[in-house]
């Protein structure tokens, strides 16, 4: 939009930028400026208008976003031009994605690399590999407490393999997601070295103060992420002889957002990501950015100011990367990261759906999909133009924030139930084979979240120590049951590594004093590689998973109703132990339907289809599951779903 005083202080600024940057062919640029400034400058006047250096901070804003525009290689800036033109290429169904550690996975970036052909055996072609930046020696947060936001540890690679692997991957048609961890450092980053010195410059990049008078304040409401290992939200550096804001571990300082700065700095982070090759951009803890003395300190609309902000600068520079909302919060709050607008994300185009995982694991444990049904009809529809990160496990815990009102409505009591779900997944629950770990136990109030991989957790590991292969085949069913779910919810499915060869939980954390206070650590492997080597076994738990989700994930390809267009119709049911849904496709929709039923039960379930509005309309004739090809049992016209197994059912064509 065209408006003075944007426009008149745009003019200034290019009048003023460096002469390096005015001599290049800024011609994109400036259209995407042009476009985006009145938007940008307003964002960045309700931050920090009030400042008198606002101007001079403008300025460098814009030589920031013009710089790494000049930086762009000519095949991004090509790569841009085509997302331009082709705007919803991520909401197709083509997309399957893999959350790894370099490390974990194959050593480090040359072996992701060498590894590419088995990612693209099962089909995935969007990695999101994990943060490789250099951290502190001890304790790391899993790679999210940065101390060089540029330089990968030696460890894992360079930056010069990066590249390599980057462009592997896009000869590949595959894209790589990178995280930048946009709300702290460490406390070894520079900055952080600066601030602790006693330079103010840096002080100011994050929330010191000389005694605890507005800490107490500060804590009063807020809440305690880690209450174990990091109880509080403040910590006493002793060299500063002052307090520093650390939500997360005491070694993560959290940065000021309030001083331009430290938001200059981050947009900075993201382009050279962006240049580097990262086809998305994951934005780490987006929920809390902003601190305001007498709230939580998450989700402050100031938050979604800034990512805003961040958004319109990213697509004046590059505009062809996206970026994932990494927000674990409240449902409701959830769907903001995308931006409140009528179509377009304004924020992120992608946001993880924890809200999702969250009820595939309750509806787990329940055995019947109560809570799952309630849980997404609460969900609000979702922009045109943003999706969903649908996972079931990820290098983190497992919350339980689903909604008090759906678990009432489900007819459970929401503490009890939410205690029965950790005692479901820790073992202690008479008749679980899950085998978790408690996280983040909060004694003052009560919570707990779940550790463990997913195999561990769907029974695979207790099944296995049984050696009764019924038992072992019911866990393979679970973990191929919650990727069918994912699969076909609509959005990017997000498998998380070792998860396609039933990796179990790795306890030797236990044995590392920096991370056995934490675990997390148990769903973060190391791949046994001879282990992957068994998928070709016939019959082996390796080759029964990794094929399974091969044929899901090649069948998703080819199922145009699968893409992510809202165009998923929950279906009411009287059996509380299925879960149904219509995908259809906005443009071919009576050929294209398909009706996925999952049944989460231990028993056979059966769907009564004449009930169905839909079966006259779109399911006519013989029904064939679109995964397995196989022709479903039919009696009367009851479609009978075996114990933890789903279907894709279309018409035969
Ligand atoms: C994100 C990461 C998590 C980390 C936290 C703090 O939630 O996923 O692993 O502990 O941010 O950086």
């Amino acid at each position: 939009m065209y408006e003075q005083v944007s426009h008149s202080l745009l003019n200034e600024i290019l009048d003023e930028l460096k002469p390096e940057i005015r001599r290049q062919d800024l011609r994109h640029f400036y259209t995407r400026l042009g476009a985006n400034f009145y938007a940008i400058h307003s964002l960045f006047h309700s931050l920090y208008g009030a400042r008198e250096d606002f101007k001079e901070k403008s300025i460098k804003l814009v030589e920031v976003m013009a710089a790494r525009y000049i930086e762009r290689s000519a095949e991004l800036e090509a790569q841009d031009k085509d997302r331009e033109s082709n705007h919803n290429w991520f909401l197709s169904q083509e997309w399957v994605a893999m959350a790894l550690y370099a490390d974990g996975f194959a050593g480090n970036l040359d072996g992701v690399c060498s590894r590419a052909p088995y990612l693209q055996e099962l089909g995935v072609n969007m990695l999101h590999i994990m943060p490789m930046l250099v951290c502190p020696e001890k304790a790391s947060d899993g790679g999210y407490a940065i101390s060089d936001f540029r330089r990968i540890d030696p460890r894992v690679g360079t930056l010069e393999q990066l590249q390599t692997l980057a462009e592997s991957m896009r000869k590949r048609g595959m894209l790589l997601t990178l995280d930048v961890v946009v709300n702290h450092t460490s406390d070894e980053h520079e900055w952080a070295r600066k601030a602790r010195a006693g330079d103010r410059k840096y002080q100011d990049y994050y929330y010191i103060f000389p005694n605890r008078d507005i800490p107490d304040m500060f804590e009063e409401t807020m809440p305690e992420i880690f209450p174990e290992t990091s109880p509080g939200n403040f910590t006493w550096d002793e060299e500063m002889q002052q307090w520093v804001m650390t939500v997360f571990n005491s070694f993560q300082w959290d940065l000021n957002y309030s001083n331009p700065d430290v938001f200059i700095e981050m947009l900075d982070v993201i382009l050279f990501w962006s240049n580097q090759g990262a086809d998305i951009v994951r934005l780490d803890a987006v929920a809390f950015l902003w601190k305001k003395i007498g709230t939580t300190c998450q989700n402050e609309r100031e938050a979604h100011l800034i990512l805003q902000l961040m958004k319109d600068c990213c697509q004046v520079t590059a505009p062809g990367v996206l970026f994932i909302a990494e927000a674990i919060v409240a449902p409701l709050e959830i769907i903001k990261y995308f931006g409140e607008d009528a179509v377009i994300a304004k924020e992120c185009e992608i946001a993880y759906n924890a809200t999702f995982m969250a009820l595939l694991w309750d509806a787990m444990a329940t055995r019947n999909a109560r809570l799952l049904n309630l849980g997404i009809r609460s969900l609000p529809n979702k922009l045109d133009r943003a999706t969903w990160l649908n996972y079931v496990r990820c290098h983190d815990d497992i919350g339980l924030g689903f909604d008090d009102r759906d678990i009432m409505a489900a007819g459970y009591e929401p503490h009890a139930h939410r205690r029965f779900l950790v005692d479901y997944f820790i073992g202690e629950y008479e008749g679980s084979d899950a085998r978790g770990q408690p996280f983040g136990r909060n004694e003052k109030t009560g919570d707990a979240r779940i550790s463990g991989s997913l195999a561990s957790l769907a029974g695979l590991e207790s099944a296995l120590e049984s050696g009764d292969p019924k038992i072992i085949d019911r866990a393979v069913q679970r973990i191929l049951l919650l990727h069918g779910m994912i699969l076909s919810f609509g959005g990017i499915p997000l498998l998380y590594y070792g998860d396609e060869i039933g990796t179990l939980s790795d306890c030797s954390y236990l044995e590392d004093p920096n991370k056995a206070g934490d675990s997390r650590w148990m769903n973060r492997p190391r791949i046994d590689w001879e282990k992957a080597e068994l998928r070709h076994q016939h019959g082996s738990v390796e080759q029964r998973i990794f094929d399974g989700l091969k044929r899901m994930i090649a069948a998703r390809k080819g199922i145009p109703a699968f893409a992510d267009f809202n165009n998923r119709e929950l279906i009411d049911l009287e059996n509380p132990h299925l879960f149904a849904c219509l995908r259809t496709h906005p443009e071919h929709q009576q050929s294209s339907s398909v009706l996925v039923v999952a049944n989460f039960d231990a028993n056979p379930q059966y769907l009564e289809l004449s009930n169905l509005r839909y079966r006259s309309l779109y399911l006519r004739g013989t029904l064939h599951d679109l995964h397995t090809g196989e022709i479903p049992r039919l009696f009367n016209d009851r479609l009978v779903v075996p114990p933890y197994r789903f279907y894709w059912l279309s018409n035969m064509r």
